[in-house]
């Protein structure tokens, strides 16, 4: 049996820099991690499905939140961006009717989760950075750092 990575702890280089995004990203990550735990209690398929269900509702919802952004400052790769979003809402769809295994999609959901903060969202910091833009409004009002 191939056993994936245990969770995963949130690390400086997925930082972009814009605190929205940030935030939801460690939440997405913690909604990745709670699939695990409850993969390693040996929770039932079905309660597992209910997590990809939650995970793909909220990819979807930050999905919105950063095309939001990507549009408010003028990014110039929007397309290409959305499109990767698209892509991947569409593969996790396909993976959820056709799971192969909980711990491959857990993979599939880590792998990606680093893949595309560190390549695509880091080109996103990169622009603001490159233009000086003031990301300053594009936050919530709670207490991010007591996640
Ligand atoms: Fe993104």
């Amino acid at each position: 049996m191939i056993t994936s990575p245990s969770t995963l702890s949130w690390k400086e280089k997925y930082k972009i820099d814009v605190a929205r995004i940030d935030l939801e990203h460690k939440l997405f990550l913690r909604l990745i991690n709670s699939f695990k735990m409850a993969m390693n209690k040996g929770r039932s398929d079905d309660t597992l499905r209910r997590i990809i269900d939650e995970i793909e509702k909220y990819a979807s919802f930050h999905f919105a939140s950063e095309e939001n952004l990507m549009v408010a400052i003028n990014y110039p790769e929007y397309e290409e961006h959305s499109w990767r979003h698209k892509e991947l809402l569409e593969t996790l769809m396909q993976k959820k009717q056709s799971i192969s295994g909980f711990e491959n999609f857990h993979q599939f959901l880590v792998e990606w989760f680093i893949e595309h903060t560190t390549v695509e969202d880091i080109r996103i910091k990169h622009f603001v950075d490159d233009y000086n833009i003031d990301v300053k409004e594009f936050c919530y009002d709670i207490q991010e750092d007591t996640l």
